[in-house]
């Protein structure tokens, strides 16, 4: 299978700089390596690229209605993109297990695929919490059966934008959870990915891809990943 790589944007970038970034990527894209981003609404028209797949990084729960400053999955599947991050933890910590479960149902019915975000705190980590945490936050799409046409991204929220990534026998070891959960779904990490780090973590079977925050508002760094994926591949 492909190794993905997906680049989360947050709320960071301009126009100026999102195109020069396209530009830039270019060099560093190859068929073997599935190259989604996910930038802020307003910069979407600027990740088209016939080998790049776009991404929201949210979306609302409903089909459309009174809902100021919100967008559908309907919305975003109609101008092109074709996934959307649903409950990462900056955004979970305003929302419920149920808002996230309804949000990965709209965006299914969308015909989106989403990437949802799992990932325990430091304090649940320290708790030995993490596998109920993480059994929790899955347990709205086992409910429901939403098991396919999704990608599950464990990002230790402890990890995310520290510089301090989870170890790798952690990696595998939560990706085997999930996997056992949620067997055939594709399992990414998360949680400061860089170009350092990011073979060592793209070289384990268990994982299918990164979702990279920090890293990917460089096209270099970002591009320096996608070429770690490939290598990882020429490695099996
Ligand atoms: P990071 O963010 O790579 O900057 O740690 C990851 C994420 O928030 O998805």
């Amino acid at each position: 299978m492909k190794k993905i790589v997906v680049g989360n944007w947050k709320m960071f970038g301009s126009n100026h700089h999102w195109k020069q970034f396209m530009s830039d990527l270019e060099p560093f894209l190859n068929p073997h390596i599935h190259v989604i981003v996910c930038p802020p609404f307003p910069y979407l028209f600027l990740a088209t690229h016939k080998a790049i797949d776009i991404g929201a990084q949210n979306c609302h729960g409903s089909h459309e209605g009174p809902f100021t400053g919100e967008v559908s999955a309907d919305m975003l599947r109609d101008v092109g993109c074709r996934y959307v991050i649903v409950g990462h933890s900056e955004r979970r910590k305003h929302e419920s297990d149920i808002q996230i479960t309804q949000k990965v149902k709209a965006a299914k019915t969308a015909g989106l695929i989403p990437i949802l975000c799992v990932g325990e705190t430091k304090t649940e980590r320290e708790n030995d919490q993490t596998y109920p945490v993480i059994q929790q936050q899955l347990s709205g799409v086992l409910k429901e059966n939403l098991l396919t046409e999704i990608i599950i991204a464990y990002e230790p929220v402890w990890a995310i934008g520290t510089g301090v990534s989870a170890g790798i026998r952690d990696i595998i070891d939560r990706h085997t959870f999930i996997r056992s959960l949620i067997p055939g779904t594709p399992i990414l990490y998360g949680g400061s990915v860089s170009r350092h780090n990011a073979f060592d973590i793209l070289s384990q079977p268990e994982v299918d891809g990164v979702l990279v925050g920090g890293a990917s508002l460089d096209a270099f760094h970002f591009g320096d990943i996608i070429n770690a994926g490939q290598q990882s591949l020429e490695k099996e």
